[in-house]
């Protein structure tokens, strides 16, 4: 075993096996390297011109190319091979290349060397050398990969700051339940809630619980996307796919494989490229934007939305199969206004963030403040909060935010149009308006509302009022 050997753990598996490209114009030295590569338990390919190299590398993936100087149209002067080197080099400029030159010619080996190649080999070759040679050249390539990819990693989680998912309310423990239940699965899950709701922040807790948690998660907003380049995001493409795909660029399927992949706004997906979604999901399998070669891809799929996808697909907007493929589990987030005891936790939450982020001493919010931020509606939800308690925290003069330095009205929906509100909201403002009425006597707005005193109580509790 050699060293390098030594360092890539654990026992060969299929995927392991050393998978090598021969390249030579000679029949006889295919058939032999085929051979002497095939005892070894290596899988190997077989081409016998530059263009049949490059058509092998788009439709395979290999670990090393043995490669032959001299084709046809010269047999000495190296240079199809020189080009065809650098060509390779264009598709994949970390290929490991073992160039082979005839006995005597070392200045045209050297100068591969110089252009890139990583080793040569003279023939008549000697058989354990050529073995040692690619052994060595491959496992260094795979921990050389193998760095990388954990370089990459690390730098993702640093980047990520692990979410904080904040939820005591009674109206989150069913969503709590069911996170830890399929947060460690590879189910596919849906999650809905109204604008600002913390879908992301799920998505990131589901994914943090998994055991993809050490890879990364793609996130791809399918809404935001210009039109036209949805496919490429996605699925990526090959150099020459069209006008602007100057260089080969790897989609975010790929990017996300053995990790979890993020669809957020999903319900703004065109129905064409639905299709091309419902596929990958089904079959795990996807091609590149101008490539023939099919890629197998591993991943968990979250999707977002605030839309009712199940009205969408009633009405033709958004595929049946799609939406059977992404809800596997659908968790619905409910609006901040139905779980009014997270506020306070939440403000707190925010406002030792800003409170750091802006170097201000302030130790918590006023009463009425804190009365204020109970009573409001919330259409934006967690993030209309956060944004609130950003502003307060940078126009408070005091040790406590003040109800006046959130810049909440006092009564909600009196400047709002009803139009826009919801039927709860406009529920929860009747009830406030009767109550206020009425200075807080029970009986007496049930009465002006038409409902009973039980109802009404069951509103108020409902309501945090
Ligand atoms: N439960 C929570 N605990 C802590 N922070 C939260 C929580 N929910 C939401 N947030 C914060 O609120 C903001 C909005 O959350 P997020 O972006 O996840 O919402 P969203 O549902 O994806 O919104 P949109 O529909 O607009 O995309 C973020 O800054 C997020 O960190
Ligand atoms: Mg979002």
């Amino acid at each position: 075993m050699t060293k390098t050997e030594e360092l890539v753990s654990p026992a060969p598996t299929a995927s392991d096996r050393i998978r090598v490209l021969i390249a030579d114009d000679q029949q006889d030295v295919r058939e032999a390297l085929r051979l002497l590569l095939k005892a070894e338990g290596f899988y190997t390919e077989t081409a016998n011109n530059p263009a049949a190299v490059l058509e092998a590398l788009q439709s395979n993936e290999f670990d090393i190319i043995l490669m032959d100087l001299n084709y046809q149209r010269d047999t000495t002067s190296g240079q199809e091979g020189m080009d065809l080197l650098s060509r390779v080099q264009a598709v994949d400029s970390k290929m490991p290349v073992v160039v082979m030159t005839a006995w005597g010619s070392v200045q045209l080996a050297v100068e591969a060397m110089r252009r890139g190649a990583r080793d040569f080999i003279q023939k008549p070759w000697d058989n354990q050398r050529l073995l040692s040679i690619i052994r060595t050249q491959v496992d260094l390539h795979r921990i050389i990969r193998r760095a990388e990819r954990l370089e990459a990693e690390n730098n993702l989680l640093r980047a990520q700051n692990r979410p904080v998912f904040i939820a005591e309310s009674k109206a989150m423990q069913p969503l709590l339940t069911l996170l830890s239940r399929i947060g460690p699965s590879d189910a596919n899950v849906l999650i809905t809630g109204e604008h600002g709701t913390g879908k992301e922040v799920v998505a990131q807790t589901l994914h943090v619980l998994s055991p993809r948690a050490s890879r990364p998660m793609i996130t791809v907003n399918t809404g935001g996307l210009p039109e036209g380049t949805f496919e490429s995001e996605l699925f990526g493409h090959v150099k020459g796919a069209f006008t602007d795909a100057r260089v080969d660029r790897v989609g975010r399927f790929e990017l996300a494989d053995h990790g979890t992949l993020f669809l957020d706004e999903i319900a703004n997906v065109p129905l064409k490229q639905q299709a091309k979604l419902l596929r990958v999901l089904e079959t795990g399998e996807m091609e590149r934007v101008g490539s023939s070669k099919t890629r197998k891809v591993d991943v968990r799929v979250l999707s977002a939305t605030n839309a009712d996808l199940k009205q969408e697909s009633a009405e033709g907007r958004f595929r049946s199969d799609l939406l059977f493929r992404l809800n596997t589990v659908e968790l619905h987030i409910p609006p901040l206004r139905e779980r009014r005891e997270d506020i306070p936790l939440l403000a707190a939450h925010f406002l030792k963030i800003y409170a750091e982020r802006y170097r201000k001493h302030i130790s918590g919010f006023e009463t009425a403040a804190m009365q204020r931020m109970l009573e409001h509606l919330w259409p934006g939800n967690v993030r209309e909060l956060d944004h609130a308690v950003e502003r307060a925290v940078l126009i408070s003069m005091g040790e406590q935010i003040q109800a006046s330095d959130l810049g909440l009205e006092t009564d909600k929906g009196s400047s709002a149009k009803i139009e826009d509100m919801s039927l709860e909201e406009v529920e929860y403002l009747l009830i406030k308006k009767a109550l206020a009425r009425h200075s807080g006597n029970i009986s007496h707005a049930a009465e002006a509302l038409g409902l009973s005193r039980s109802a009404l109580y069951r509103r108020m509790e409902k309501y945090g009022l």
